[in-house]
Parts: C-alpha cells; structure tokens; sequence
C-alpha cells in the first residue's frame, strides 16, 4: 500500500508577536506545500528521505530513536517554478536535521502507531527556517498520510490538534496558529482566545516572498519581544495595541477588497515590528528593493530576525520577483483555498 497526503505553507499578513499577547493575526494558506508519501517499509524502521535537504534518517520502531544516515546541507536556492524537483533547499543542517522529529511524533502519535517499517518521503516546496510554516504542513501532511496508510478516519479538527500537539512536544512553544492553517487552508483571522476565523477575501492575493539565508529563531525572538515588553511596557503596550487595529482593519480592507488600505497596513506593520526589534537589515534591504520596484506593501513575515518577508504588488510581480532575486532568494506565492489533501 502506498499513501499520499501533502498539506500547504502559510504567511502571517498581520499580528505576528502581538498574536502572543492575545492580539488578533492574519493569515493565508500558500500554494507551496509539503508532500508525503508512506508505503509499507524495506526493513524493520521507520526510513524517511527528504531529498530536497539531503536527510535522511531512519526511526527505531521500538524506542523510536532517531539514527541520522546522510546530510550534506544543500546549496540549492528555491526557484520560483512551482516544479518540486530543483526547488529546495535550506540553510542550516540543525534546521534541517530537526524536521525528522516532527515527522517521528507524527508518525508514533498516541492514536495510531506503525507495527511494521515503512518509507516515508518527503517533497518540500517550502523553505524551512523561513517562517514560512514548513514544519506544520510537514507534521500535518505526515499524520494525515498516517492516519490514511491505518485506515483511520480522522476529522480536520483532529488532525489539526494532533499537529498542534506535536509541534508542542518537539518545539516547546508554539501558537496553533500554522497547523490549524496547513490544515484548513484559505485566509485566516485567528486569536489565542477565540481560535481561527475563515474570512473570505475580495481581492486576489499574489505575493512575493523574499527569502534571506539565515533562518529566525521564533523563541528567542519572542523572548526578545518580552524582555522588551517587560522592560518598557507603558511604551510597548501601546504598540501592540495598534498591531491589534491594524489587523482589525486589515480583516475589514481584506473582504471589502480595498488593496491600497491593505498595502498601507502592511507598510505601518512592517515599522512596528521593526520596533519590537525583529527586523534585521537584510529584512530591511529586501521590503525597501520591493517597494521600490514597485510594491504597495512589504513586510517581514513570521517571527523575523531572518526568514522572510512579504510584497504585495498587485500588477507588479513579476517586477517585484525579479528585483528581489538579485537580492536574496524570492518566488512567488498565492493563497491556497485547499488545506490538508490526502489520498
Ligand atoms: O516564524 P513563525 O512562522 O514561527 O511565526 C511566529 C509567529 C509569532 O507570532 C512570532 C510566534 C507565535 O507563536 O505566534
């Protein structure tokens, strides 16, 4: 038996760091996703490939310890083809090496478990490290394929929560916000308190990302934002607050298909976060060579302190593509209405 289930990156439009003090953030689902297949095994473990990074590794069956077989970090930039075969690649071997444990809690959840080996694949359209959402639709791809190849029927809510829950064993800390996205796909509207709103968009939404080499780490930098937040509240509170009503209004510019208030959001976000201290001058370089070349709105996306950032420019992609490539590593990316697929 064979079994293939792929699931979708994300972008934060808006509120990421503030989301962690309750504040609302937005979201889309990308057409970039990750893709794996599960067929019954060569051997007695668990053999995953993720060719793209050049891991490989194989997972006990029994103690489920994982056994690394071959890394060689890859060169290889992201292309803007949507063609999996001379797409991937990631900057860091710890990055790279850390996405087998995603993929073995995924695979021996407390639902189901293999009783024999299998081979697991994994294609990656999504640069990790980036913000971009890799592990999520990596761990959600990987239980949905799972939960097909045990013939276990499972409800989207479900999978969602057993995505979360594995982010949470491997990372320590992490918001629901990227798997419940991975998992639904669309535009998303989410709070810690009141969980993921779908909103539905009146405007299209193709965005240029551009992809530093460097990947952020999202617990330190929100630990940064704390320390910040701690150190000088009567002045950072405020500033989340208005992160909150740039989101609030972003949801309303959003469905009411107003580009020009989305852009301009983006625009006042972007300084925001660069006043909580999570934008680096590489983020920088590449929102000012986007808007130059003619963006609207550009911003970091995801935690910063490297990763990505985000240019809406609606007529002007391909400008925008090719401005950012001279910089650093850019494609383009659109929403994906469709979350989690599996066969
Ligand atoms: O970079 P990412 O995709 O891990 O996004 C982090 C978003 C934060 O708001 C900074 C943290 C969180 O858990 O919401």
């Amino acid at each position: 038996m064979k079994v293939t289930a792929s699931a979708p990156g994300k972008a934060i439009l808006f509120g990421e760091h503030a989301v962690v003090y309750g504040k609302p953030a937005i979201a889309m689902a990308v057409n970039r996703r990750a893709i794996v297949t599960i067929q019954e095994g060569t051997n007695d473990q668990i053999n995953v490939q993720i060719p793209e990074l050049d891991v490989y590794g194989a997972i006990d069956l029994t103690d489920h310890q994982i056994k690394p077989l071959k890394t060689s970090p890859s060169q290889t930039k992201f292309s803007d083809t949507s063609s999996t075969s001379d797409n991937p690649a990631s900057p860091s071997s710890i990055y790279d090496m850390g996405i087998l444990k995603f993929i073995r809690n995924a695979i021996f959840n407390d639902q189901f478990q293999p009783d024999h080996g299998l081979d697991v694949q994994v294609e990656l359209e999504i640069p990790i490290g980036a913000g971009l959402g890799s592990s999520a639709a990596i761990t959600v791809a990987t239980l949905a394929a799972s939960a097909s190849y045990h013939q276990e029927d499972l409800t989207l809510e479900k999978l969602a929560k057993m995505a979360h829950h594995v982010e949470l064993d491997v990372q320590g800390a992490a918001s629901p916000l990227d798997t419940t996205i991975s998992t639904h796909g669309g535009f998303i509207y989410f709070t810690r308190k009141d969980g993921a709103v779908k909103i539905n968009p009146a405007l299209e939404m193709p965005l240029v990302v551009g992809y530093t080499s460097q990947p952020g780490n999202t617990g330190q930098l929100v630990a940064g934002v704390r320390k910040l937040h701690d150190d000088h509240p009567e002045i950072i509170n405020p500033i989340l607050d208005t992160i909150e009503k740039i989101a609030n209004q972003a949801r309303q510019a959003i469905t009411n298909g107003d580009q020009q208030k989305v852009a301009e959001l983006m625009n006042i976000n972007q300084g925001l976060l660069d006043a909580l201290g999570v934008n680096t001058n590489q983020l920088s370089n590449l929102v000012y060579q986007a808007r130059s070349a003619g963006a609207i709105g550009s911003k970091l996306t995801g935690a910063g302190g490297g990763g990505s950032i985000i240019a809406y420019c609606p007529g002007k992609t391909q400008e925008v593509l090719e401005r950012l490539k001279h910089v650093e590593n850019a494609f383009q990316v659109n929403i994906s209405p469709q979350g989690v697929t599996w066969e």
